[in-house]
């Protein structure tokens, strides 16, 4: 498949150090494979690279030995504007000392002196943690990205020695093998990586598939905002939706590197907008399987949740951890949850969501890896219109109720998920007093009467069907005025989801055939769902 490349952080680094950037801020909490990388850097370049930490001090790491016995921040920053030649300083974990305003001014200073020489200090720290008084002085910020295929490939072959040797033959001889082994771990750390080899080495004595993806799971749910999610629905578990199904197939091999030379653009992304419980979530969730692509669920209230990171931060995370793993599919559901404070951002938070989204959209329309982005929304008038510009979406799809063929194909769905055959039912009759109702709702009839036979010893009928039918307001009856003003919003902005796109007229709807409701679904029916080897005890 192709992925598109994207620039190397080394090679921004070097692009920034050409442009004379004095002072710069790495983010990754993997110290030694950035220190690596700008190794490599400087001594491609014939520039020399000292590392500071509080506990030892500078060391010099290319170009160049020896060590400078300089603990204390203040006179670590006098040891670099006194440096001669060519170099990079890197200070390690630097941000804790910049709560203390001498170090802070210090530093300036550094940033602003050093833009007369050929030296350049990097703060390379796990988080992104930059006092007011800085800011200005940072000329810029690297997001280190994620390791790419050929370093995790050297994760794992450092575990390989440990296998049994019969198995090191088979994963040899096999070269896709090693390929899904490798995709398997995308989106890790290299020592998270190699943790998950190791763990499925001793565990299965091979490079397990289902291990590797298992731990990966693990470790992307513990960030608290991305969920690496395996698909269970399939692309012909969707009723109805002929238009955007069609969208969605005719895209399936868009991502590869033969759909670029055709002249194709790399699909961005769709939202898609509508009425509860009509399989927005669902379609979202069977596109990684159209698509064999990885689907990650983005939990955008967590984002802004406080409970991990700075939002910010987690942006970032997100989107590092979604082009390490690509090509995916990140499925942000229900996006008018996050979002919905964008205008209002400047009074109530200090213009962290505004921010935030800003510079999400910035990414959505200029991204250049095949990530691509399924956001799903219920309601319209939550969302921030900036989203809705073109260029941030390839289409924008409306998701009205189904109409009678949609409304067929998801009680055909419903009822063979159950084991029956839709033969055996009158589906014309079911279709018919079906008006009103969205595919959620059809689903709950379907279980709802299928309790009912199981508790009454006979098995399921259309008449047990119609009955239940007629038992269950639809939530559409409830929300009639809300979704009326969904359609209206939708009829210039956005594509019909279903080849009718029909408009119901009232009189065939539930109101009139059974009077004013009774009972309610109520919210069911919106549910959406080091170095070296390393040896192993075997
Ligand atoms: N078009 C459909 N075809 C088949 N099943 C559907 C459809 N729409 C909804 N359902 C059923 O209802 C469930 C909930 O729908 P969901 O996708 O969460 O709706 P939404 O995200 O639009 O609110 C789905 O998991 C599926 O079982
Ligand atoms: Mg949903």
């Amino acid at each position: 498949m192709n992925t598109q490349e994207k620039r190397s952080s080394k090679a921004e680094i070097e692009d920034l150090i050409k442009a004379r950037y004095s002072l710069i801020w790495i983010t990754s909490p993997e110290e030694a494979r950035v220190e690596d990388s700008l190794r490599k850097l400087c001594v491609e370049r014939e520039m020399r690279l000292e590392v500071w930490s509080i506990t030892e001090g500078f060391k010099t790491i290319a170009n160049g030995q020896g060590t400078r016995d300089v603990k204390d921040p203040m006179k670590a920053l006098d040891h670099v504007m006194r440096g001669e030649g060519r170099a990079l300083y890197v200070l390690r974990d630097f941000h804790p000392f910049l709560k203390e305003p001498a170090v802070v001014r210090r530093l300036r200073d550094a940033a602003h002196e050093l833009r007369k020489t050929k030296k350049s200090l990097l703060v390379l720290s796990p988080v992104t943690k930059i006092p007011p008084e800085l800011e200005k002085s940072i000329s810029a910020i690297v997001d280190w990205e994620l390791p790419n295929r050929s370093e995790i490939e050297g994760a794992a072959r450092k575990v390989l020695p440990n296998l049994p040797a019969a198995t090191q033959q088979v994963i040899e001889s096999d070269p896709t093998f090693m390929e899904r082994v490798v995709e398997g771990a995308l989106g890790l750390t290299l020592v998270e990586a190699e943790n998950v080899f190791a763990k499925s080495a001793v565990r299965t004595h091979t490079f397990d598939l289902d291990t590797i993806l298992e731990e990966k799971k693990q470790i992307i749910r513990k960030s608290g905002l991305l969920e690496y999610y395996e698909h269970r629905e399939e692309f012909s578990d969707v009723g109805g939706m002929e238009i955007l199904k069609d969208w969605l197939v005719k895209r399936r091999n868009a991502f590869s590197s033969r759909a670029r030379d055709f002249g194709l653009p790399l699909p961005k992304g769709m939202l898609l907008i509508g009425v509860p419980g009509t399989g927005k979530s669902l379609t979202a969730k069977a596109v990684g399987a159209l698509w064999q692509m990885p689907l990650l669920r983005l939990d955008v209230g967590k984002i802004f949740g406080g409970l991990v990171g700075s939002s910010e931060e987690n942006i970032r995370t997100v989107i590092k951890t979604a082009e390490a793993i690509a090509p995916a599919v990140l499925w942000i559901d229900e996006l008018e949850k996050g979002f919905s404070g964008t205008a209002s951002s400047g009074q109530t938070d200090g213009g962290t969501t505004s921010r935030v989204f800003a510079s999400f959209i910035t990414w959505l329309q200029e991204k250049t890896t095949p990530v691509f982005v399924i956001a799903t929304a219920n309601n319209v008038t939550q969302l921030p219109p900036e989203l809705l510009r073109k260029g941030r979406f390839d289409e924008i799809f409306f998701c009205d109720l189904p109409d009678r063929e949609d409304r067929r194909q998801i009680i055909d769905i419903h009822l063979r998920k159950k084991n029956r055959d839709p033969g055996q039912f009158d589906l014309d009759k079911l279709v018919d007093a079906s008006v009103d109702y969205s595919g959620a709702e059809l689903e709950q009839i379907v279980v709802a009467a299928l309790y009912d036979a199981f508790d009454t010893g006979v098995d399921l009928t259309t008449d047990g069907l119609l009955k239940t039918l007629h038992e269950v307001v639809p939530l559409a009856i409830t929300m009639r005025e809300q979704i009326d003003a969904m359609r209206e919003w939708a009829r210039t902005r956005a594509r019909m989801a279903s080849a009718r796109g029909r408009t119901p007229q009232k009189k065939e709807g539930w109101m009139a055939r059974y009077g004013a409701p009774t009972a309610n679904l109520g919210d069911k029916g919106t549910e959406t769902s080091d170095d070296g080897e390393r040896k192993l005890e075997l």
